[in-house]
């Protein structure tokens, strides 16, 4: 089982976007029993993202009150497992962040033969960033390929070092090869991590969210839910089935 935080600097850069692609791309392609937790409890987006409507059960619960983790499962139709957090202010009273370590722990302990989980952290290195952080075995870090992204996430990688949590590497997200971004050679000097994967920018994006599905759901044969297809293909060490014809040909329609 591996636990992989997914890191930034800055908020807005892609880390729920990335969480979300991930966990469809590895629970439906490459068959890996995934969790992903939306451990961004003040602004919590993965249930949102994913289309899960109603979540009584919360992560919050699972800290707070101790409440059964397999309540607060929502399986998406990818098979990956989602714990939302609770969209509700009033549900981050008397919540100390510090203690998700041991609801992740709890998790783990549950649910052993889990190949993936996937943590959707919040930006920065707060205390509700580094609980992320410090519940995790590896982080996947992400920017944008612009320089005050880049020197922001510099800081992060040092706190996540500090706390021991080996680096996967760096996602530069939202890449539209203008003469305005650092280049990734510039990138891997400055943060002194390997680019694992660039994932361009794309308008199918805005559509995802509004829809309430992710790229690789909307438009599994586009570019990036291919870039986030290597990614995953990199995670896990396995070159990804090829698709059927008949699902590549039928593919430009939804599939959930
Ligand atoms: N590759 C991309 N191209 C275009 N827009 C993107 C891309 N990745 C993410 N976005 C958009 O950027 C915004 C922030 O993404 P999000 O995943 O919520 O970031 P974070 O979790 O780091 O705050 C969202 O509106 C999302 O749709
Ligand atoms: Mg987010």
């Amino acid at each position: 089982m591996r636990v992989i935080s997914i890191i930034s600097g800055k908020g807005g850069v892609g880390k729920t976007t990335a969480v979300a692609n991930l966990g469809i791309i590895l629970a439906s392609k490459f068959k890996k029993k995934v969790i992903l937790v939306d451990c961004n409890i003040t602004t919590p987006h993965l249930g949102l993202y994913m289309g899960i409507h109603h979540h009584p059960v919360t992560l919050n619960n699972l800290i707070k009150d101790g409440a059964d983790v397999s309540d607060a499962f929502y399986i998406h139709p990818s098979g990956a497992k989602v714990i939302p957090s609770s969209l509700s202010l009033t549900d981050l009273d008397g919540l100390d962040m510090l203690d998700l370590k041991k609801t992740v722990d709890r998790i783990k302990k549950e649910y052993s033969d889990t190949d993936y989980i996937l943590l959707d952290c919040a930006p920065g290195f707060g205390r509700e960033a580094i609980a992320g952080m410090r519940s995790s075995d590896e982080a996947l870090y992400i920017t944008t390929p612009y320089f005050s992204v880049i020197v922001d996430i510099v800081k992060c990688v040092r706190v996540a070092e500090d706390l021991d949590v080996a680096s996967l590497g760096l996602i530069v997200n939202m890449k539209k090869n203008t003469k305005h971004e650092l280049t990734q050679q510039e990138i891997e000097n400055i943060t002194e991590l390997p680019v694992i994967s660039s994932i361009s920018f794309t308008h199918d994006a805005c559509k995802s969210i509004h829809v309430r599905r992710p790229i690789s759901v909307v438009k599994p044969y586009s570019k990036v839910s291919k870039q986030f297809e290597m990614l995953a293909s990199m995670i896990v060490g396995e070159e990804a089935p090829k698709s059927k014809y008949v699902d590549r040909v039928f593919g430009k329609f939804d599939r959930y």
